[in-house]
């Protein structure tokens, strides 16, 4: 099934408009939700509130911490996240990587998701830019998803991929960026070929305008939604294009 995820980032700034924005999405959602997985990647101070205004609709976190338990303050572990009750992570963002988050964190970070049986969605893109060609891109790539991926054997259903160009990503609504569909959707399939077990989506500037010239390339299988993905219309519109394609 393809997977419509929201990347609220460090949004919104209250409980109360977090719970606006999620019930709105439940219930504008519920004509799609047998046709497609919706999850909303919240922030942590989120996770536990939003639990009783979403059922259909999936939560998941942003980040992760590659440990166990133990003296790492500040972190959040995959086992508090199980405990919650939370089915998604997302790990590897480009943001985070630009923070200093390497290919081996990451892998630790995944290796901890699949101990638990969290749902990871890996990204990978990170270190493109508008110039870089195809082939460079791909090998990059290989690189990325070899990385985080060795000695890590996820079961079919149990890994998404996001492929985000990071230098298309926006810095929220508004600012979105030109989005080369159908190369996107090239690159998506070199993934899949690599990875045929994984799902593989598509995230950076997906709004309600662009999302039919990418939900219409059937291998992309599904969208990692960031500034988009906080306002409600443009939301629903995406995950309506996906499931209906
Ligand atoms: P964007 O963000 O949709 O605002 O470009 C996507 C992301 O960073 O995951």
């Amino acid at each position: 099934m393809r997977l419509i995820a929201a990347n609220w980032k460090m949004n919104p700034q209250t409980m109360e408009e977090a719970r606006r924005l999620a019930s709105q999405m439940e219930h504008g959602s519920m004509h799609e939700s047998h046709k497609v997985e919706i999850a909303l990647c919240v922030p942590f101070v989120f996770l536990t509130a939003l639990k009783h205004t979403v059922h259909h609709v999936k939560l998941g976190a942003q980040n992760m911490s590659e440990h166990e338990k133990g003296p790492h303050t500040g972190e959040i572990s995959a086992l508090q996240l199980k405990h919650l009750g939370i089915k998604y992570v997302i790990v590897g963002h480009s943001e985070r990587r630009a923070l200093g988050e390497d290919d081996e964190f990451i892998s630790n970070k995944l290796k901890m998701a699949h101990a638990h049986k969290l749902h990871p969605i890996l990204c990978v893109g990170y270190g493109t830019t508008q110039k870089t060609m195809f082939t460079a891109e791909k090998k990059l790539l290989t690189k990325q998803l070899q990385a985080a991926l060795k000695g890590v054997n996820f079961e079919r259903g149990g890994l998404t991929i996001a492929y985000e160009p990071a230098w298309t990503i926006s810095r929220g609504l508004g600012t979105a960026k030109p989005v080369a569909a159908e190369r996107s959707a090239s690159v998506i399939e070199f993934i899949k070929d690599k990875y045929p077990e994984a799902r593989v989506i598509y995230g950076a500037s997906v709004t309600g305008e662009n999302v039919d010239t990418l939900s219409r390339f059937r291998v992309i299988e599904g969208a990692l939604v960031g500034g988009a993905s906080l306002d409600a219309i443009q939301f629903l519109k995406i995950i309506k294009s996906f499931a209906k394609e």
